[in-house]
Order: structure tokens, then sequence, then C-alpha cells
């Protein structure tokens, strides 16, 4: 046995998206904050987001109708009191990233609003065309390294909360030198994303396993709505390349879906045709694909003129190029694929889990905001504020903390052997095209049962074993996060929002107006 490295902060933040960094910005004005991350900091959801910001700022807009579309959208589950805050407070965090040096797309120096599927006012802001989430992380970044009280430990994993008596004293990570560690924090924030990866398609990056997800179901926090996961309708769908996301706000410039003979087809099924909410086009596109016969769609932008086009949509440009596709004279191949998990960590107003000292923000966190479907573009707002607020809380609570704080006494079991019969990637895989067929778009009982009897079954050899390495540990923990959607998914006997039980059509209102949770 050798003794554990031990870290003492009053913050410890788990994450570095938007969430997490402004967590840490808001926690840093009155403690010492540490940011753990499991890669480099910037690898995360936040920076690979395109279309934009949705914030009250446009002359026109107000925060009664933002609201009113936000609560549209989640279909009698949203927390109407949450979709205010939240809202409310956006134009302030907003603003405040702009002193900060973030640049909005502007003309004539007035910032410029587009068009989402399910807002009624063109109100998300961008940057640079359709890089908003690098330009919101790069600001983030900038300010946090100018913050002496904050330091940030890149590459470094969360692998477990340590709790006692619920009530959480830090995490136990992995540090790329240190090995595994003990960091005992006043408060702990978790900021850690969503769980995309737990699909065959998916826009989400490889660090979207869904680890905070895990970590606080097993120290006994309650997770809440984990049957809601939002399919983005049009991820670019060529065999072998990433699943790059092709932002919906090509929509909301005018582009048309067309299916394999050419047709125009959602004005058939929405009266906003192709800015109908997300699980209404998604839905739309998996029919057509059925019904021609095909693993695709197509985007059609070729009537936008060619200038505007690639100063819009110039990332999109050039990935699309570097398949051969000419945006301005090609048709983009496009299909559906899991792009945000809508439910997670239960959280209050103040970002406060169930567990005391432990505070979940962003993608990880359930707020309520969204109800059962999200609309494009709140989740960047609501990483921004309910951040500052968790950010807010932790430090207030960590303050009326007197004692410094004692590691309880432990050391580390020698390491893990190899287990060199499991191919973690194979069942990893297996797991991801699962979820996509059986816990998709389109759901039903049997499938459902389906897939928990095949999780059931390589949880029997894979949770039991012991890792010492992220790769191990992200395993167990997709396998955890799946089987909780599955349990909800089958649970919930109805179809809402970005929830659709081809067996139970119908939304019910009378038994499902409601919110599932979950607790060990
Ligand atoms: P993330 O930004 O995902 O950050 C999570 C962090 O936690 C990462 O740094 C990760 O490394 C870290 N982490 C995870 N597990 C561990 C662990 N075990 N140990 C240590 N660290 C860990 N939303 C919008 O509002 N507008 C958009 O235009 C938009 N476009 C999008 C485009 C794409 C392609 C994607 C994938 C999402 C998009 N979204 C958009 C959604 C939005 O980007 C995310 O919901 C949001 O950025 C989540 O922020 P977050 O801080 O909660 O998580
Ligand atoms: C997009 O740009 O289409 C994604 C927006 C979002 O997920 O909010």
């Amino acid at each position: 046995t050798r003794t554990l490295s031990h870290i003492f902060t009053d913050i410890l933040v788990v994450g570095s998206g938007v969430a997490g960094l402004s967590a840490a910005i808001q926690a840093s004005n009155h403690s010492s904050v540490l940011i753990i991350t499991k890669d480099k900091i910037d690898e995360n959801n936040t920076t690979y987001a395109q279309g934009g910001v949705a914030v009250v700022l446009s002359p026109g807009d107000n925060i009664s109708k933002h609201k009113k579309d936000t609560l549209t959208a989640g279909q009698g589950l949203c927390n109407a009191a949450v979709v205010s805050k939240i809202i409310s407070e956006g134009p302030k965090r907003v603003q405040e990233m702009i002193e900060w040096g973030a640049e909005f797309d502007k003309e004539n120096d007035h910032l410029i609003f587009t068009q989402e599927g399910g807002h009624g006012f063109p109100r998300i802001i961008r940057a640079l065309g359709d890089s908003t989430g690098r330009e919101v992380e790069n600001t983030l970044i900038h300010r946090i390294k100018k913050n002496k009280n904050i330091k940030v430990f890149e590459y470094t994993y969360a692998i477990d909360l340590i709790t006692d008596d619920n009530v959480c004293h830090g995490i136990a990570a992995w540090h790329p030198k240190k090995g595994t560690t003990l960091i005992w924090a006043k408060q702990t924030i978790l900021a850690t994303g969503g769980c995309g990866q737990v699909y065959r398609e998916t826009t989400n990056p490889g660090v979207a396993t869904g680890d905070g997800l895990a970590m606080a179901y097993r120290a006994g926090a309650a997770l809440q709505d984990m049957e809601f996961v939002q399919f983005h309708p049009t991820t670019l769908y060529i065999a072998g390349a990433v699943r790059f996301l092709i932002t919906e706000t090509v929509r909301g410039e005018g582009g048309i879906l067309l299916n394999k003979n050419g047709d125009r087809f959602m004005p058939k099924y929405h009266e906003k045709a192709e800015l109908a909410p997300r699980d209404v086009v998604s839905q739309s596109i998996l029919k057509e694909m059925r019904e021609t016969g095909n693993t695709h769609v197509y985007l059609d932008i070729r009537h936008i003129p060619r200038k505007r086009l690639f100063t819009r949509f110039p990332k999109i440009k050039e990935i699309c190029e570097s398949f051969g596709i000419d945006i301005s004279k090609d048709l983009i191949p496009v299909r559906p694929s899991a792009h945000y998990m809508i439910g997670g960590i239960k959280v209050n107003r103040f970002s406060m889990t169930t567990v005391k000292h432990l505070y979940a923000c962003g993608e990880a966190a359930c707020t309520g905001m969204h109800g059962a479907n999200r609309l494009g573009s709140n989740s960047l707002l609501e990483g921004l504020v309910m951040g500052n607020i968790a950010g807010i809380e932790a430090c207030k609570s960590a303050q009326g903390i007197k004692t410094n704080l004692t590691p309880l006494s432990m050391n580390e079991k020698p390491g893990a052997s190899k287990i060199s019969w499991l191919d973690l990637e194979d069942i990893g895989n297996s797991l991801k095209s699962l979820m996509w067929r059986n816990v998709g778009i389109e759901r039903n009982e049997k499938r459902l049962l389906q897939a928990e009897e095949m999780i059931d079954m390589w949880c029997k050899y894979v949770m039991d074993k012991e890792f010492s390495n992220p790769e191990g540990w992200e395993l167990q923990n997709m396998l955890l996060v799946a089987s909780l959607i599955v349990s909800s998914a089958y649970k919930r006997r109805e179809s809402r929002g970005v929830h659709h039980r081809t067996d139970y059509p119908q939304t019910d209102d009378i038994h499902w107006k409601k919110h599932l949770v979950l607790m060990k």
C-alpha cells in the first residue's frame, strides 16, 4: 500500500465547460477554488456549441415571450419559477461576458439576432458565425487564467464523490502525476456535462460519458427526468466521419429538408415546417428515412447566396469541404443523433442537490428549465446563470464552515490488475448501438425490456471489476447512466416532448404530468 495524496480546497469544481467555469469565477470572489477536468480544459460540449445563446436583449423581445416559448416547448414539465429566474438573469450574465471580452456577431455595431425552432422571436446571439461555444469557452478561460484564487488540474479524472451520512466532503480523483488523489472540499460542484456518448450517433465529444450523473447516483443523490434525451435533427451523416452538428440556425436562415426523392417533407408534418420543435423534426426525418428506405435525408441551402453562406457558416463550410461537399452547390446528408440530456442531477433553484455540500449545474443538472423538450440555445444560457448561482451559493456555504478540513485516514489498495479478457471498447460499442436501436427517438416496451436485459448482463461482469484507468470507469458510468435512461423510459407510459413511445403515442396529462425521480 502507499499513502494517498491529499489536496484541500474551499470549493471543488468538476468540469470546465460554461457551467463549471461560471461557477468557479463566482466562487473565487471569497474562496479558494480548484477546477478538475478530465481532458484539456476546452474539450467539452460547450466548445462545440454552434447556434448561439438565447437571450432577451433585442428590442421588441421581452422576458415573458421567452418564458412562454420555453414553457410551450417543455410540454407541462418545466419548473416555471426556474424558467423565470434563468431567463430574467440571462441578459445580465451575457452583458457581463461581453464586458469580459466576448465578441458576439454584430452588424452596424448592433448584436445580430437569429431565429431557431420553437422560438417565437429572433433572440439567438452567436459568435464567429457558427462557433458560439468556442467564444464563450475562451472568454471564460481567459477570465479564470487571470484569477489567483482559481487553480486548474487538466487531465484529472473524478472517480467518485466522498460522502458520509449524505454529506459530500470532496472527490476521489485520478491525477496523471499523483495517481489516485483525495480532494477534500468544503463544497463540491458537479459541472460534468451530459452523456451523449451512451448513443452510437451523437453530436457530443468523447468526454460526455455521464460521469457526474453516475457519481451522484452512487452517492445517493436524486436524479430526475432521465428519459428525456434530446435528439438533434441534423447531424452530418457520412460513413466514417465524426457526427458533426449542422446547426439549427441553418434552417433558421432558410435551409430546407429533402428526402431521398428530392421532395421537401416538413410542411406536411408541422405548420412551422423546418422550424418546428426539434422532437417533431427528428421524428419526421426518421419517418421519411424509413419510408424512402434511406439512411439519411438532405439539408438544402443551395438557394442561399454563396457569399452569405460562407460568412455565416464558416466552420460548417470547412468541415463539409473536407468531405468533398460544397455547401453552396451540394446537398448535405444529415440525420438525427443524440444531443442533450434534459434530465440529470435534481437541483433546487440554488443549484443544491439532495446531498449536503454538493451542487450541480449545467447539463449534468436537472433544474426543470427544459421540461420535456429543450428549446435550442437555452442551455448555454442555463449553464451561465445556474453556474453563477452554484458559485455564489457554494461560496456562502463554505464560509459558514469554520473548521479546517481533515482527511479520513485511507490507504490506496494495490493497483487493480489489468483485466485482459475484457474488451472494454467492444462492450462500449455494443452499448452505444443498443441504446441507439432500442432507446432512441422511438421507444416501445419490448425494445426497452430487451435493452434492460442486455445492460443487466453486461453490468454483471463489468460493475464488480476494479479498474485503474478512466476507460474502465467511464464504461461503468455509461452502463449505469444507460440503465437509468432505460428504466425511466420504460416507466413513462406516454409520449411527451422528446420521449416518444410508439406503444403509448398520446400525451397523458392525467397520469404523467409529473417527474420521475430516481434514487439508489
Ligand atoms: P460541458 O461543456 O460538456 O463540460 C463538462 C466538463 O466536465 C468537461 O470539461 C469534461 O471534461 C468534464 N468532466 C466530465 N466528466 C468528468 C470527470 N469524471 N472528471 C473530470 N472532469 C469531467 N447549447 C446552446 O445553448 N446553444 C448551442 O448553440 C448549442 N450547440 C451545441 C452544439 C453541439 C455540437 C453540442 C454537443 C451541444 C450544443 N449545445 C448548445 C448544448 C450545450 O453546448 C451544452 O449543453 C453545454 O455547453 C453544457 O455545458 P456544461 O458546462 O454543463 O458541460
Ligand atoms: C444548434 O446550433 O443547432 C444547437 C443549438 C442547441 O443545441 O441549443
